[in-house]
């Protein structure tokens, strides 16, 4: 058996403490085989939250992977987001975007976080022809018969008109994986947990959202994702403080565009504030 622990939305700015320690505790105890991150380390890239979150990840001390999150660019300067949008990821470089080879299993990235697109609200995914293409030649060079598990942020979504869509080229990649019979996308970016089985004309493929670590809960109390994997299948298991049940904290759909509410103390964005141009989501 497989054991992964599903994190994701720390938002260290606005991180839930009580909430982290708890999860620290658990992974002390009962010794996941790795923990999977799906982004937003930071509420807005600040160095200092970087600094904070990069300890908290090292300090857990086994293997890791992480995803970059719309809240991780360089979020007031323009010219760091394009140029070195990446910078501040010092001490975990090596976690990032990188894949995770396990006995039978493997852990394969999809990059969803986009530094700039045509479009004016930059929170939203995209997965791009590169990246695609990128995380279906490392599926293809695994072994026969390995489960795979791809990581990405924004859930491969496309809802409503194309400007709208949660994910831009989402539909084209959940496709792409589902021919491959990937057995599950782990996003975050939602800040609820859910567990959905999405058609695509090559089949059906499952979609696994992790809640958030933070104080910008959605719906559902602070939560990650307990996955077992046995035997090439996959059961998701919803672990929470307040121990409501899995079926209750799994949203039943993929909300195109959700506003977490603003948590106590959270700072509303200043004006002039570039890019985004909308107001900070997820
Ligand atoms: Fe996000
Ligand atoms: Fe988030």
């Amino acid at each position: 058996m497989t054991r992964l622990f599903h994190i994701s939305d720390l938002h260290f700015g606005l991180e839930d403490r009580a909430a982290l320690d708890w999860f620290k505790g658990l992974v002390r105890r009962e010794q996941p085989d790795a923990v999977l991150i799906t982004g937003d380390l930071t509420m807005r890239a600040r160095t200092r939250e970087f600094a904070a979150a990069c300890d908290w990840i090292g300090a857990l001390d086994m293997p890791v992977t992480v995803e970059v999150g719309n809240h991780d660019l360089p979020y007031f300067n323009p010219i760091a987001r394009f140029f070195y949008p990446y910078r501040r990821i010092r001490g975990i470089e090596r976690l990032v975007e990188r894949e995770l080879d396990l006995p039978g299993v493997a852990v394969v990235p999809l990059k969803t976080t986009a530094r700039a697109q045509w479009r004016l609200d930059w929170s939203k995914g995209w997965v791009t022809k590169k990246a695609l293409a990128r995380t279906v030649a490392a599926i293809d060079a695994l072994p026969a018969g390995t489960t795979v598990l791809v990581t990405a942020h924004h859930p491969l979504v496309e809802a409503g008109t194309r400007g709208r869509a949660l994910t831009r080229g989402g539909a084209r990649a959940l496709q792409a994986l589902a021919e491959r019979r990937v057995a599950g996308v782990l996003t975050g970016h939602v800040h609820d947990a859910f567990d959905l089985v999405q058609s695509t004309p090559a089949g059906p493929i499952r979609m696994i959202g992790a809640g958030t670590l933070s104080q910008r809960i959605r719906s559902t109390p602070p939560s990650f994702n307990e996955l077992r994997l046995v035997d090439g299948a996959l059961s998701v298991r919803v672990r929470n403080v307040e121990k409501v049940p899995t079926p209750d904290m799994q949203i039943a759909d993929v909300p195109s565009d959700a506003l977490p509410p603003r948590a106590p103390g959270e700072p509303v964005a200043p004006v002039g504030a570039v890019p985004p141009v909308d107001p900070p989501v997820h």
